[in-house]
């Protein structure tokens, strides 16, 4: 029976943080000294991990969607992703990084069961990539895709999150990327997770994004696939590639919401601004169905929408790094 909520909208994508830590310190995300370390006592143990998604998959899940953080930099991530890959009713393993550590783990990956990757990748200037990741180099991120291509994996969806005076200028140039190169490039607009004052001078939203490109380009919609998730899409005609937008702040997608989520720490959350969350960890070690029951019950209270408008902050601040975007 498929996985429904309240609103009768289909839950079928689960969003599992296997680390809040990362190699980057991208500004929107994480303040400049990176977050408070969990200890390893708090993170939970790949076995607990995977029993979560055994029970998230038996209820109706068919997509698992692995952040973190950065999910890469976790030892022991391949042969834990290897074990969610061969869960029976699974239809989709997917994984979104920064690509940093794409060089070194690319093949190992795909060879693990992982189908598409999302990369993270907000600027294409060495200079604006560093004022936003405070940290790392871009060429190793263009190294990066080319090892998941030579890996073998499908064009992988490249986020941009589009911050206005500080990378909005590089709009058009990642639209014309897509004239050559087969990816999907999504334009996500910035949301307020960290202690940022005055936030909204930073979003830029998602109407705009696309009349920035549509003053160049000419656009045509491009039909959403079933698992897909909240970018609505668009292709320049006869391009190699396409274009996404993610308004995560306007909020348009909220009525066909299809995900939950679960932190590194074991709190599953209904919503990305829910304040509220269910802790998991005490019943993990129970049998199956508690944690099944639990699943379906956070299902339940998923909320109609997320409560944030433009014109207010309303969630308290917390880390994309421990939620996992
Ligand atoms: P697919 O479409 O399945 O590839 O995944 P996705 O776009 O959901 O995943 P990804 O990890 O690449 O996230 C892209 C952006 O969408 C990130 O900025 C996420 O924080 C944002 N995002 C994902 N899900 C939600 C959501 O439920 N609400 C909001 N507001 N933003 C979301
Ligand atoms: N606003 C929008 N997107 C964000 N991400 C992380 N923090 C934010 C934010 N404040 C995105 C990153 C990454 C994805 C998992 O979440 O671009 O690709
Ligand atoms: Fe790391 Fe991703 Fe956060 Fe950037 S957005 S600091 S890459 S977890």
């Amino acid at each position: 029976m498929p996985l429904t909520d309240g609103y009768g909208r289909r839950i079928n994508y689960l969003r599992l943080s296997v680390t809040d830590r990362c190699n980057l310190r991208c500004r929107y995300c994480m303040p400049a000294a990176g977050v408070a370390k969990l200890g390893h006592d708090d993170i939970l143990r790949y076995e607990e991990l995977y029993r979560i998604a055994r029970a998230a998959v038996a209820i109706g899940i068919e997509k698992i969607r692995v952040t973190g953080g950065e999910p890469l930099v976790r030892k022991g991530l391949v042969p834990f992703l290897a074990r969610l890959a061969a869960l029976p009713g699974l239809r989709q393993l997917v994984l979104t990084t920064n690509g940093l550590l794409l060089p070194e783990l690319a093949a190992d990956l795909r060879r693990a069961g992982v189908q598409r990757l999302n990369v993270s990748l907000d600027s294409l200037r060495s200079a604006t990539f560093r004022q936003i990741a405070r940290t790392g180099e871009l060429q190793r991120v263009l190294d990066g895709l080319a090892a998941a291509e030579a890996a073998g994996f499908p064009p992988p969806k490249i986020n941009m999150v589009v911050m206005r005076g500080i990378n909005d200028d590089e709009v058009v140039d990642f639209a014309r990327l897509t004239l050559t190169r087969p990816y999907q490039v999504r334009f996500i607009e910035y949301m307020p997770a960290t202690r940022e004052e005055n936030w909204q001078a930073l979003t830029v939203a998602g109407r705009e994004i696309l009349a920035r490109i549509g003053a160049e380009f000419s656009l045509e919609p491009v039909a959403k696939g079933e698992l897909a998730g909240p970018a609505e899409e668009f292709r320049i005609p006869g391009a190699a590639g396409t274009i996404g937008v993610i308004s995560a702040v306007s909020g348009h997608f909220c009525g066909d919401c299809n995900r939950i989520r679960v932190t590194s720490t074991g709190l599953a959350k209904g919503c990305l601004f829910a304040d509220d969350a269910f802790d998991l960890r005490p019943f993990i070690a129970a049998e199956p169905a508690v944690l099944e029951e639990l699943l379906r019950r956070l299902v339940g209270c998923k909320p109609a929408r997320h409560g944030l408008a433009p014109e207010q902050a309303a969630h308290r601040p917390f880390s994309m790094a421990k939620v996992g975007g």
